[in-house]
């Protein structure tokens, strides 16, 4: 239950995000595609390079991560294929949140990215040093920040968690009677407070693609399909999440699909998620949750504008000119990597119950 006298959130203004419209990319023919994914995997053999995908890039990118022994994954997991790869290279199709997680967890190996702009508007809605003010205003409160931030803001941090293992970790902070300042997804810090009965303090941040997804359209969406499950993505607004069969990280939602009894499901996420969703449950149908209706704006439609701008040809360009690799100093990525490891230890003593 949700304790209201704790629901704070902090009154700051943050940066006004502008979010860049989806990228287009030329259509390829299949014989140009072909030839483009033949040089990409020669070069990724040549630089001892693996590439490491999300869920929500596009789904020539997935499968040819698939098919040159590289992962698609959600954002922890991305990162932990990274660690335990030998590749000299990794290549991450993703954001830039990402492919600096990798860096701070692989300072030996290098680290590119087909377009270094391909951001987050969490990241780029709570600034570091804004942060660090936010934080020094409440020392005594242990500070836990979503993966979906800067270095910078990671190393002001004491955890690091990713949606998937959020919920447990501030459980455990909980059960201590630990104060909590989180940033910066004020909707998952919402539900993760309310499953939890933490207490804690928010950053206003949000993410633009999953804010969209409509409640009242999706009440009337789900009258049409009684027969579906809803499944959402916790960076999502409350009543949004109310109404959900499961709530939960990419993978939760992927999993979901594969092993609840319903034929039907209605996806709160980022649309990018259904190739891996029809990949491992191809009989299922799959319905987007409306991002339409009453004071929509639909600037992302379900799809994250920064996702889109990992493409194979902007993957093919930056393997061929050796360029956008990801740079953190030594000293920041040694700061950042504690709260990045303890969630990582955290996640593995969960696994090992
Ligand atoms: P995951 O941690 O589930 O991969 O999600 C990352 C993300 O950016 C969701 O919008
Ligand atoms: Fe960030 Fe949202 Fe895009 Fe995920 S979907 S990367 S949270 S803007």
């Amino acid at each position: 239950m949700m304790n209201t006298d704790r629901a704070k959130t902090a009154s700051l203004t943050i940066p006004v995000v502008t979010v860049p419209s989806h990228p287009r990319w030329p259509e390829l023919s299949d014989d140009q595609e072909q030839a483009l994914k033949n040089r990409i995997k020669q070069l990724l053999k040549e630089q001892d390079a693996v590439l490491v995908a999300h869920y929500y890039t596009d789904a020539k990118l997935q499968e040819l991560a698939e098919e040159t022994g590289g992962c698609v994954a959600d954002s922890l997991e991305m990162a932990r294929f990274g660690m335990e790869h030998p590749a000299r290279t990794l290549v991450v199709a993703g954001v830039r949140f990402m492919g600096e997680t990798s860096k701070i967890l692989n300072n030996e190996k290098r680290v590119v990215m087909p377009d270094l702009g391909a951001t987050c508007s969490l990241d780029e809605g709570c600034p570091a040093d804004e942060f660090s003010s936010f934080c020094d205003r409440y020392p005594d409160h242990t500070v836990v920040v979503y993966a979906n931030t800067s270095a910078a803001v990671k190393a002001r941090s004491d955890w690091v968690v990713t949606s998937g293992i959020a919920l447990p970790i501030i459980k455990h902070l909980a059960a201590r009677n630990e104060k909590i300042i989180w940033a910066p997804d004020k909707h998952l810090g919402g539900y993760v407070q309310r499953e939890t009965g933490a207490q804690m303090i928010f950053w206003p941040g949000s993410c633009v693609v999953h804010e969209e997804f409509k409640s009242i359209a999706l009440q009337r969406f789900r009258k049409l399909h009684p027969e579906a499950a809803v499944l959402v993505h916790p960076e999502s607004p409350e009543a949004v999440i109310m109404q959900a069969d499961v709530v939960g990280s990419t993978t939760a939602l992927i999993r979901a699909v594969q092993t609840r009894p319903e034929q039907t499901f209605i996806v709160a996420t980022d649309k990018g998620i259904f190739n891996k969703m029809k990949q491992l449950a191809p009989a299922k149908t799959l319905l987007e949750a409306p991002t339409e209706g009453e004071g929509a704006t639909c600037q992302s439609c379900a799809r994250c504008p920064w996702m889109g701008m990992n493409s194979l040809q902007n993957l093919a360009e930056v393997l061929e000119t050796g360029t956008n690799e990801i740079l953190v100093s030594a000293d920041l990525a040694r700061r950042a990597r504690i709260p990045i490891q303890r969630m990582i230890d955290f996640s593995r003593q969960l696994q090992q119950g």
